[in-house]
């Protein structure tokens, strides 16, 4: 029996002795999947055997072969976790496990005091850019659900995905115990995107991408177009850049304790941006033809653009630290970021992109952070973070 806690490495170790009627052989320089099988058997069976007869499970049950699985179109396996063939979907399960946080765990009693110091140009950044964020985590739970996961048939990434959808909802924890704790109304934030065109703009446009991404048979490129807006463009360019203005503030220490909300947001986001960036170059490694051109990337991050700018206008007014001009440089170079991790060409010039100073240092918060004081390590479960 497999051990969940067993080193992937140790499954799949080089061929030992015993073979299965059910066993395909291992080709040159293949690694057989039940090799790991037999390895385990033959080890709690050190010193009585060392050529195990087949167990009854065994002779059952067709083994789940690595080149069985696929990402989209596998074989209904789906309870087939091991052997793991899509190792950055299981790291980025694991991490995310690891990264688990409570938003109640931050008391939220600074931010009712630093409320009430926020001029006309701060409270109409901050509430707009909040309820942006609100609005937009809830719906992308929504997606992953519906959409993402649907297609997938890979168990591992699957789960990978579920604990993306998990953390997601995390995040709307978090949202909702700001707004309860700072006595915000529900309506006002929940529905602005309703009542502002430039919010609503950027949320129909998501929606209509959702619509690329349901359908188990649907069209393959409408479903990469899909995969990319959500990963590179939802969640890689609008999600990183929309925590940018109210980071300005907690830098200023004007509503920090949600500063420390949206930090480990970020940095669940930075994990999120990850996995869908491994996600969608293994499917173009696996299906060659669900490739999507650099003139077709080219043109979702004009488009993307176009809606941030609009949006920008609306919410970001000027203050300490932090314009329209900040923030567009910025969103220029995530803009830059995402085409290269996806292998192509950036769009904008090093003169119009650039990251803001403080970037780097607002996601990557670690154990020198001032947060939660000695608390911090109670929120990496299992090891070390990682970081994009
Ligand atoms: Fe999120
Ligand atoms: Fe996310």
């Amino acid at each position: 029996m497999l051990n969940w806690d067993d080193p992937i490495e140790n499954i799949k170790q080089t061929n030992v002795s015993g073979t299965h009627m059910n066993s395909r052989q291992a080709g040159p320089g293949e690694v057989n999947p039940r090799d790991g099988i037999h390895k385990r058997t033959e080890e709690t069976t050190a010193g009585q055997a060392t050529t195990m007869p087949p167990q009854a499970a065994d002779l059952e049950a067709e083994p789940a072969l690595e080149s069985e699985k696929r990402l989209l179109g596998g074989s209904d396996l789906t309870a087939n976790i091991a052997p793991i063939k899509y190792r950055w979907a299981w790291d980025a399960y694991m991490m995310s496990q690891r990264n688990f946080w409570m938003p109640t765990e931050i008391g939220m009693g600074e931010d009712l005091m630093s409320l009430r110091e926020l001029n006309d140009n701060e409270r109409h950044t901050f509430f707009t850019t909040f309820a942006t964020l609100t609005t937009a985590d809830a719906l992308h739970q929504r997606n992953l659900a519906l959409a993402v996961y649907e297609r997938i048939t890979a168990p591992e990434v699957g789960m990978a995905v579920i604990a993306q959808m998990h953390q997601e909802t995390i995040h709307s924890m978090s949202y909702q115990h700001i707004i309860e704790s700072l006595n915000f109304d529900e309506d006002e934030i929940y529905l602005l995107y309703k009542k502002v065109p430039q919010i609503r703009a950027k949320f129909e446009y998501s929606n209509a991408m959702t619509r690329g991404l349901q359908g188990n048979n649907g069209n393959l490129q409408e479903y990469m177009r899909g995969l990319f807006f959500y990963y590179m463009i939802f969640e890689g360019v609008w999600f990183m850049a929309n925590f940018c203005p109210i980071f300005s503030m907690q830098r200023r220490r004007l509503m920090s304790r949600t500063g420390e909300q949206l930090q480990y947001i970020a940095r669940d986001e930075s994990g999120h941006v990850a996995f869908g960036r491994s996600l969608i170059w293994a499917l173009w490694q696996e299906v060659p033809e669900a490739r999507i051109e650099e003139s077709e990337a080219h043109r979702l991050m004009h488009e993307a653009m176009e809606l941030e700018e609009a949006y920008a206008e609306y919410t970001i007014k000027p203050i300490l630290g932090y314009d329209i001009e900040l923030h567009r440089r910025h969103v220029r170079y995530l803009v830059n970021r995402r085409l290269l991790d996806m292998g192509f060409n950036p769009i904008y010039s090093e003169d119009e992109a650039e990251s803001l100073p403080w970037w780097e240092e607002q996601i990557g918060f670690r154990k020198e952070k001032n947060f939660f004081e000695t608390r911090v390590t109670e929120y990496q479960t299992g090891g070390a973070l990682s970081w994009e």
